[in-house]
């Protein structure tokens, strides 16, 4: 059966092929910090700034093991209020709750806090109301701050609270996962699940600023882990070749929680999500290409139930589909599919479907319908073309080799 949505309407090509680049970006400073003059000494860290129109740009901060003075300093820069709300859950509370609200309450603010479920099944309006019920019960008022502590479910509902508390107050992400530091706290997308499809409801809200201490790594657990880097490989595919030659290089040190290679791996993904931010923020075109294999991957993570996959593992497969689409339509040469096969893979990301997988084409074809990016009816995807580090955001490509390529999956379970 093929569905309505694979019928061309209209075309629609954009193909982004950023210029070669060097490792240093513009935006990015090597930082000694200068915190308190009581403090001797300093810890060296990096600020990638996400520079936006009308004031609103911001700065992430990315270091590991900030000092207390130097994390308190920085918070209290960006609180300009003398409320702040801190929200996380259940599982990250007992961990890092206290720290960071005494920090925060040690700058002369009082901090309440919200302690939501643990779990992608309580990114919904009901959960993230709870919100806006405690900072109502508490009377905050416009000049509150809200802080986001944790992964990218706290961060989207925690942002998507702050843009429509009194039609927005500030706000902080503080990422807790590999997924939210390379991805998620950055670029002001927030919003909440329906039942009707993930990520519905929401809105475009930027954060005050993004405070990344890679320390908190040290309790998440490996599958969350390798489920980021997915979106870490996304970065090299779609516009930075050098970034992904890096990645073959230095996958099993990222694997290990080497200290280094993890920082710069969430660095680099930071100044290039910011570079994507700036040029297209509310993603007229651009800014979809973060989207590669995600098309597919949502299918996948629907239709196999949520909760059997996590998103970066729906991704790392739905990628492997758009690389081998690419590569049957000839848009990109076979060895490059082999190179982000062996990429995953040793990233120990699924590349295929499991033998007990549910899906079938049909579910493909309905759910990859459901997708955001369908425009007048028409299916857009993001594809590689070129070479390594291009790729186009376009309705403008051959039905049948998508048809080719999810039957091909889909055949490879029952094989
Ligand atoms: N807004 C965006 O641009 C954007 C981009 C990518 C993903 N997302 C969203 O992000 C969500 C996925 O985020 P995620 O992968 O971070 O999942 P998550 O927030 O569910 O976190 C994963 C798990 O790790 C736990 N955890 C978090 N930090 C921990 C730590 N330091 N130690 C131990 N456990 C810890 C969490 O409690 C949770 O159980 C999805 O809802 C997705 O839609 C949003
Ligand atoms: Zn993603």
């Amino acid at each position: 059966m093929k569905s309505a949505i694979l019928l061309p309407l209209l075309t629609l090509t954009t193909a982004f092929t950023p210029p070669r680049r060097h490792h240093a970006l513009p935006h990015t400073h090597l930082t000694m910090v200068s915190t308190s003059p009581s403090q001797t000494t300093s810890t060296p860290h990096d600020i990638v700034r996400v520079d936006l129109a009308d004031g609103r740009d911001y700065p992430i901060y990315i270091g590991s093991n900030f000092s207390d003075d130097e994390t308190s300093e920085m918070l209290r820069r960006h609180i300009h209020g003398k409320r702040v709300l801190i929200v996380t859950n259940e599982r990250i509370a007992p961990m890092y709750l206290k720290k960071y609200q005494d920090l925060i309450e040690g700058e002369g603010m009082r901090v309440d806090s919200v302690i939501l479920p643990d779990g992608e099944e309580y990114k919904t309006w009901e959960v993230m109301s709870t919100i806006l019920d405690k900072a109502l019960e508490l009377g905050l008022d416009r000049k509150s701050t809200f802080v986001a502590l944790g992964g990218g479910v706290i961060g989207d509902m925690v942002g998507f609270a702050s843009a429509i508390y009194q039609r927005g107050v500030n706000f902080i992400q503080i990422p807790t996962t590999v997924m939210a530091m390379v991805d998620s706290s950055v670029g002001g997308k927030t919003g909440v699940n329906h039942p009707l499809g993930k990520n519905m409801i929401g809105a475009f809200h930027q954060p005050q600023c993004v405070f990344i201490d890679t320390s908190v790594l040290v309790t998440l657990p490996d599958r969350e882990l390798k489920s980021g880097l997915s979106e870490v490989v996304k970065y090299g595919l779609i516009r930075d070749a050098p970034f992904f030659e890096w990645q073959e290089e230095n996958m099993d040190k990222l694997l290990r929680r080497d200290a280094e290679a993890t920082r710069y791996a969430i660095k680099r993904s930071c100044e290039n999500k910011a570079e994507v931010v700036q040029a297209d923020e509310k993603e007229a075109g651009m800014r979809a290409t973060l989207n590669l294999g995600h098309t597919f991957g949502h299918a996948i993570e629907n239709g196999s139930g949520y909760g059997y996959w996590l998103h970066g593992e729906g991704v790392s497969i739905g990628t492997v589909m758009a690389a081998r689409m690419s590569e049957r339509m000839g848009w990109i040469e076979s060895g490059l599919r082999e190179r982000i096969v062996r990429i995953l893979e040793k990233a120990d990301l699924p590349v295929k479907l499991p033998k007990d997988s549910p899906m079938t084409v049909e579910t493909f074809n309905k759910l990859m319908s459901l997708d955001k990016k369908v425009a007048d009816g028409q299916l857009r995807l993001i594809l590689l073309k070129g070479e390594l580090g291009s790729c186009v955001f376009t309705g403008d490509f051959d039905v049948d080799a998508l048809q080719a390529t999810i039957e091909e999956f889909v055949k490879d379970i029952r094989a």
